[in-house]
């Protein structure tokens, strides 16, 4: 089975319990911690133009980009389980189910695209950014967010009510597998820096920003677990790229 259809039948499965678990305090602690940075990054380029919010799950995030004043926000995502819930949550919002290697948009549809945490279950970047490219105005702007280079060749050891972080080896391409909640199993793909940076470049694009958060400034109470580990460690990594 290909791991696009994995991850279709995963976030299929569990819809109800990822929006809720997406709207829940807690869960969405690390959405929030990415939240602050690319809602900075969009809204200095937002205003009016047309958006796509690429991997858009629930549509959580994509009737928070519709606050930033668009002209037109669409999202589309893999699941049509999780489309069928932004369709019943934000209905003045336009959504559709399909793949974001093969969107069927027009030619240069779009200004901005946006994705949050869906580039890392691909194996190869160049499809997708290929895709992206093809359905993004000259000059416009892919901003997404995936899992930090480091995160998954970093392990967690427990030594004394202390966690140590160990780095494991960094250059490849390999998949790892993880869990989104209790029988939700997914799978990803490792990236070093130099992988993502080229396929960027060879279908076109040049980064014009790149953020590691590391710190959390919200009014909201988190789990001081979670600030711990993010304020010292990489999680996610965020790039603003520019279509040339
Ligand atoms: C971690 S969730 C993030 C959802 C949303 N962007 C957010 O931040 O709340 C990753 C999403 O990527 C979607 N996804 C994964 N592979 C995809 C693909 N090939 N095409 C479109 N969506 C995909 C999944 O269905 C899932 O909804």
């Amino acid at each position: 089975m290909t791991n696009t259809k994995i991850t279709k039948e995963a976030y299929d499965k569990k819809s109800e319990e990822y929006h809720k678990k997406l709207i829940s305090s807690d869960g969405s602690f690390w959405n929030n911690f990415l939240e602050i940075p690319m809602r900075k990054i969009l809204k200095e380029i937002s205003k009016n133009k047309k958006i796509l919010d690429l991997g858009c799950g629930s549509g959580i995030r994509t009737k928070k980009l519709f606050s930033l004043n668009p002209r037109k926000i669409v999202g589309l995502d893999l699941s049509p389980e999780l489309i069928k819930i932004a369709k019943n949550n934000f209905s003045e919002i336009e959504f559709h189910s399909g793949d974001a290697k093969k969107t069927g948009f027009k030619n240069s549809e779009f200004d901005i695209i946006n994705s949050d945490l869906m580039v890392h279950y691909f194996k190869s970047l160049n499809p997708l950014f290929k895709e992206v490219g093809r359905i993004l105005k000259p000059k416009g702007y892919f901003v997404f967010s995936m899992h930090h280079p480091i995160y998954e060749v970093t392990k967690r050891e427990k030594e004394k009510n202390k966690t140590k972080y160990l780095l494991e080896p960094y250059f490849h391409n390999e998949l790892y597998k993880w869990k989104m909640l209790e029988g939700m199993e997914l799978i990803s793909y490792h990236h070093t820096f130099e992988d993502i940076f080229s396929s960027l470049k060879q279908n076109g694009f040049v980064i014009d920003e790149l953020i590691e958060p590391h710190a959390i400034n919200s009014k909201k109470k988190f789990d001081k677990k979670h600030i711990e580990r993010a304020t010292k460690y990489p999680s996610f990594l965020i790039i603003k790229a520019k279509k040339l």
